[in-house]
């Protein structure tokens, strides 16, 4: 690695990130079925319809990928907790020992020095709140709220942060409006009260932690730099408004308390009764943003209707995923947020890494690609840094290999090389660099 602790302000932390569904074996510990089995398990939907039933059986190797982690010299560990595992039906009755598993994950980050990042939902929702409508339903913000205070009544005395919903935009739209997702939803309406209901929830399980008497809270958000797939007036208006759905619908909301208005103007019809009276709570203040980034997108106009835009493939360097390589957009969020948004709060980037068609030869695996990858965005931070912006910390996407999905276990974003069927990790190239540059 081209960098060193000493680039950084002297407290910035490097971490990993990882989820729960993604690497954990949902089939054990008596989790609740969460609506991504329901969606793995319906033909088409999942790359040969795997799903996160064993995935990197996380939940038996806990300690040996905590080792892992401390080897590797990392700050803090962003993980989720699963909604399922915790409440198999969302509500009311308590899995313990799902509860029991969280509070060793914690207690074992502590033992190795690592501060504990904690995100209540990244994804699974269990199917039997789904069956009563899921995010299209106001009452999920309450659901959510108690499930927060369950969690946080057990952990929240040491988990060093926590954030309510990793990438509303995924929970909401690419789940309920382009339907790549659980539940898989191809609808405007059903989109529309998932945008809403997604930072109502937010908002609620912030008051909740806050009841609790907990700090350092903070919101995590995904974004893909939108930019006009050519000169025309035409698609400068089609990125600018893929820009507002994607990137800032949602801190709009929680930072400025209003929604983005050529994005309102469409999805009006379909908002929730009583909207406009949510903003205190969706306002709630927090204490941190984390950013989600990978990549960025061309966007092009197009006749269909709204949003009457398409991608289109861009030039640059693309990973394993087709995502284009383009670290400028990282800086330019950064900048973004801090100005517009969170006005002085400290930013996280929460995630940043790429897929790769990594392979274990001899029982190593060589991707500079991966470390190249991170430099560059980690120079995109500095550089941000530079500029003024408070950047307190970065997280590489993922610790291991793992459930990528709708793509099932193609796609390798870990640092350490998972053999999906021995289970066998194997530290990469880009961990052992990664693991000296931050050694002290
Ligand atoms: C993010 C997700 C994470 C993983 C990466 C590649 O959007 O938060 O679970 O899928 O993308």
């Amino acid at each position: 690695m081209t960098f060193s602790r000493d680039d950084f302000p002297k407290d910035f932390l490097f971490g990993v990130a990882t989820s729960a569904y993604q690497i954990e074996g949902h089939q054990f510990g008596g989790a609740g079925r969460s609506h991504w089995d329901d969606f793995a398990a319906t033909p088409g939907n999942v790359v040969r319809g795997e799903n996160g039933a064993r995935a990197c059986d996380h939940y038996h190797r806990m300690d040996e990928d905590l080792d892992i982690l401390k080897a590797g010299n990392f700050d803090v560990y962003r993980f989720s907790t699963s909604w399922a595992r915790v409440m198999p039906e969302g509500r009311g009755a308590v899995n313990a020992e799902g509860l029991d598993f969280y509070d060793r994950l914690v207690d074992g980050l502590l033992e190795r020095g690592v501060k504990p990042a904690a995100t209540l939902y990244h994804w699974e929702l269990p199917s039997a709140l789904q069956d009563v409508g899921g995010w299209r339903n106001r009452d999920i913000a309450d659901w959510f709220a108690d499930y927060t205070e369950v969690v946080m009544r057990r952990i929240g005395d040491r988990v060093w942060s926590a954030a309510p919903i990793n990438e509303p935009w995924c929970v909401a739209w690419l789940s309920h409006f382009l339907g790549h997702h659980a539940p898989g939803l191809r609808d405007i309406r059903a989109a529309t009260r998932a945008m809403h209901h997604v930072l109502l929830a937010h908002g609620r399980s912030i008051q909740a932690m806050r009841g609790l008497g907990m700090q350092n809270l903070g919101a995590v958000c995904n974004f893909e730099h939108a930019a006009p797939a050519d000169g025309g007036e035409a698609s400068g208006k089609a990125a600018r408004l893929y820009d507002g759905i994607y990137n800032r619908w949602f801190l709009s909301a929680m930072f400025n308390k209003e929604y983005p208005a050529e994005v309102l103007e469409a999805l009006l019809p379909h908002m929730p009764k009583g909207w406009e009276q949510d903003f205190e709570v969706i306002g709630a203040p927090v204490d941190w943003c984390g950013l989600n980034y990978y990549t960025r997108k061309l966007i092009a106009a197009d006749d269909g209707p709204w949003p009457g835009l398409h991608e289109v493939e861009g030039p640059l360097p693309k990973t394993q995923m087709g995502w284009e390589i383009y670290p400028e957009g990282l800086e330019f969020f950064l900048k973004r947020t801090h100005e517009g948004y969170t006005r002085g709060l400290p930013l996280y980037v929460t995630e940043n890494g790429m897929a790769n068609a990594d392979v274990l030869r001899a029982g190593e695996v060589q991707d500079p690609e991966r470390s190249r990858y991170i430099e560059a965005h980690l120079a995109a931070v500095r550089r941000a840094i530079g500029a003024g912006v408070p950047v307190a910390g970065y997280y590489v996407w993922s610790l291991l290999d793992n459930y990528e999905w709708s793509l099932g276990y193609d796609k390798r974003f870990g640092l350490v090389h998972v053999d999906f069927q021995s289970l066998q990790r194997t530290p990469k190239a880009s961990y052992h660099a990664l693991a000296r540059a931050l050694a002290r």
